[in-house]
Order: C-alpha cells, then structure tokens, then sequence
C-alpha cells in the first residue's frame, strides 16, 4: 500500500491552549483533541453538514469541531461515564435563566450552611470501597452534603408527574441536564480535595508529611469550580448548542449500534486510546472518584479492562494474529526482546482493529472518516498506528486519502511515561500526531 504522509505545520498550533477561546475546557479530561485542530480539518474536507458519529468520544471535542462548522446531529459512543457526562454538559442546551437561578440558590444554601454553626457530623457518606485512604471525614462530609443538596435540588416535581405526563417528561430530562451541569464542579472538586498528588491521571497519594496539613476548603473549591462552569458555559456554549441534536451511548461501538443506526453518518471524527490503559493513558483511574462516588457505577473500577487492549493477553498467537503489514515488523521485533510485551501490544491492535471494522461499517458513501493517533514507543521501537489505521481503513472499503503529521504542544499527556509500569523507570510520550483520513468507497 502506498502511504502518503505530509507534515503539515498548520495543524500544530503551537502555543494556543485547548479550545483556545473558543471552547475552553469545563472539566478536565486526558488527553483531549484539540478542537482547533477538527475546525480546520472539517473546513478542509468541506464539510459542514450531516450527522457525525465519534466512537470514543470522551468528553466530545470532536462534537465542538463540528458545531463549529455548522454540523448539528452528534453521536457518541464512549466506555467512561465521566466522559459522557462532560461531553453531554457541554452540549446540552440550558434554560440559561434556570441555571442561573439554580446557581445561585446553591451559593446561597452554601453560604448560610458555612455562616451558621450546623455541624455536617450526622451527614451519612456514601463510600467508595477505599474511600477513607483518598478523603478526610471533614472532605467527605462536605462533598457529600453538596451532592445531596443538588440532587434535591434538581429533583423534578411528583405533581406534574400525576397530572402532564408529557412536561413531565420534558422537566424530567431539564432536571437530569441541570443535576449533570452542577456534577461536574463537584467532580472537579472531588479530586482537589482528595488526598492524590496533583497533575497525575493514575492515582497516587500524596506524602505522609503533605497530607498531615492538607485540609482543603471544600466549599469555597466548590463555589469557585461551580462559577467558573457557568461563565464558560453561558460565554461559550449555551448560544450554540440550541437546537442541536446529541446522542451518548455508554459502551463500545457494537454491531447493534451499527443496526440501529443504519441510516449511515456523514462524518466520522475520532481520536481512539494510544494503547492500553495500563501503559499509557489511564482514563478509568483518572475518573474513578467522579465514576464510583458522583455517578454510583458500578463498574468504575472496571473501565481500564474495559478499554482496547484491556484484557491482557501472553497469547503468542496474538502477534501471529495480527497479520498487519504496517506493524507485523516492528512488533516481532519487540518479540524478540519480549515475547509477553509483544502479546499484549497485539492484542491492544486486534481490539482496535476489530472495533474500526465495526464503526467503518457506518460510514456513508462517499462519507469521511479521520482519525487522530500518536505512535508509541516500546522498547525503543515506535509502532506506527498512523499506517495500521490506515490499512484498516483499505480492508474496510475505505479509500485512505491522506495522513498529516502534526506536532504535540499542549495535549493533556504525561510528558514522561512508564512504559514498562516499574517505578522510577519512564520513557518520553509521542511528541507527534497524525490526522488519518480516509472515504467511504462505493
Ligand atoms: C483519546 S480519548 C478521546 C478523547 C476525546 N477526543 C476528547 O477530546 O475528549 C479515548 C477515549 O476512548 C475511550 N475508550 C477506550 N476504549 C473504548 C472502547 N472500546 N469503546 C469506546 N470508547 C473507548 C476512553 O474512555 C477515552 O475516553
């Protein structure tokens, strides 16, 4: 297969932050694409119309891009119920009167609660198995009186149950979009008050000596996290997002996706995990606390085995298996020095092969798909993902049109990593990107 790649400075947009001004950030999430960087690839491509489908969509920058261009129909498909509640946030329309009002109530409620002398001491905490190890009874006492006090607040009313059952059924998804807007600054300050070190995705607790004097202003975090939220959000999103339609799916993209929707997506913009979560990018420890504690899922613990490459395999088979010509050299290389690492860096490739060809399937005739990926490096060898997108792309009846290569400036990546999970032990992460597109043959 010929592979045309061209660097294309453009697309570095070196020095500007996340969003820029256009859509900042309203939690933070690893390793997010940059907007910036889907505005102009749709512009190139012409695209400004249609439905988009974003198989990992974490927390829905691709959506941004498309908004931007004039896209209004979004579906979203992601394993982390934290991604989905900030990618259905941001882009859920608020009556902005409503929030304002709910904003405010909830400063105020904070603000006698501190002025008064009430002791939080019978408050009941929900815990997290392990939950005393990352927060203080003082912190857990305090965050669980403000999620308490949303979810009253955002509860919708029993009467118009009774009596509209359509406006109920309306204000029942107002109450759920405004108890989802108010979750995330909880999230956000969740992690600032709990006892992990700052800047990192895996969790790991701060020193004895830190934690022995860190005792956080839980509510005056909350207030700022909460005014914060809602200044971006009424500056920056509630005037677009009306009228648009957004779908999230908690899950993988599967064959009963692909029935339910086969009226096909116009555009695909994507950014898949760089590799397994246990080596690179840990998106469920990351969103453990918000997972287990704010949104009650079971499953938050599970969510890195639940990733691409999450099931750890020593099959030899694996390496054998992954029959690639873009990787097939590199990752026997990697099996001479290490047959077990080769195993597993397989099966992370057989995952996401065997989730593309589920996802391409929907693509429209004639429709576009780009995908974003970094080439990692392990054991000194870099596995080009750029090239395996693209033949996946050619034996899933997609014309590969073109790969630009971009420079990394800002992403939300640890610069340095443990490729091999031992401590003390880190190589550099990619420094470099690749924007893979390809088009849906008849
Ligand atoms: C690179 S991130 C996407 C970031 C997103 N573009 C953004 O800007 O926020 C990859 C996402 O894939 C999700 N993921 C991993 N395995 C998945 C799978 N099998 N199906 C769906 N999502 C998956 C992760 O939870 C993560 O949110």
């Amino acid at each position: 297969m010929s592979y045309p790649l061209t660097r294309n400075e453009h697309y570095d947009f070196t020095g500007e932050a996340y969003g820029a001004k256009l859509y900042p950030n309203l939690h933070p999430y690893p390793a997010t694409m940059i907007p910036q960087l889907g505005i102009d690839i749709l512009k190139e491509l012409n695209i400004t119309q249609g439905r988009m489908l974003d198989p990992y969509c974490g927390s829905g920058s691709s959506f941004i891009a498309g908004l931007e261009v004039g896209l209004d129909d979004f579906t979203g498909y992601d394993i982390n119920p934290l991604a989905l509640l900030i990618c259905q946030a941001r882009l859920t329309y608020l009556d902005m009167e409503k929030l304002e009002s709910l904003v405010q109530k909830l400063e105020r409620r904070i603000e006698r609660l501190r002025a008064s002398s009430d002791s939080l001491g019978g408050i009941e905490v929900e815990k997290f198995n392990n939950f005393d190890y990352w927060f203080s009874p003082h912190a857990g006492q305090e965050l669980q009186w403000i999620k308490n006090t949303i979810v009253r607040m955002t509860k919708s009313s029993k009467k118009s149950e009774e009596f509209h059952e359509e406006s109920h059924k309306e204000s029942h998804e107002e109450s759920e979009a405004l108890r989802r807007f108010l979750f995330l600054p909880l999230s956000v300050t969740m992690r600032q008050c709990s006892y992990t070190r700052d800047k990192e995705f895996k969790l790991y607790r701060m020193s004895e000596d830190k934690l022995e004097n860190f005792s956080p202003p839980v509510f005056s975090m909350f207030t700022r996290a909460l005014r914060a939220c809602f200044l971006t959000y009424k500056a920056c999103y509630a005037q677009k997002i009306k009228g648009i339609q957004l779908t999230t799916n908690l899950g993988a993209y599967n064959n009963s996706s692909h029935n339910k929707n086969n009226s096909g997506y116009d555009v695909i913009l994507t950014s898949p995990p760089y590799g397994d979560s246990r080596t690179t990018v840990a998106y469920g420890q990351f969103s453990l606390f918000a997972n287990a504690w704010l949104l009650e899922q079971s499953q938050a613990r599970a969510i890195d085995n639940l990733s691409l490459g999450g099931k750890r395999s020593q099959n030899k088979d694996c390496v054998a298996a992954l029959n690639s010509s873009a990787l097939g050299e590199v990752v026997a290389s990697i099996a001479n020095e290490d047959e077990a690492r080769a195993a597993e860096v397989a099966a992370f490739y057989r995952d996401l092969k065997e989730s593309m060809a589920r996802w391409m399937k929907a693509l429209k005739v004639g429709g576009k798909a780009v995908v974003v990926v970094g080439n990692r490096t392990v054991k000194g060898f870099v596995l080009p993902t750029d090239q395996f997108v693209a033949e996946c792309m050619e034996q899933q009846n997609l014309c590969h049109e073109v790969s630009y290569q971009r420079k990394i400036s800002r992403k939300r990546m640890p610069s340095r990593n443990s490729p091999r999970n031992l401590a003390g032990e880190t190589a550099p992460t990619m420094m470099s990107e690749f924007i893979v597109v390809g088009s849906k043959r008849r």
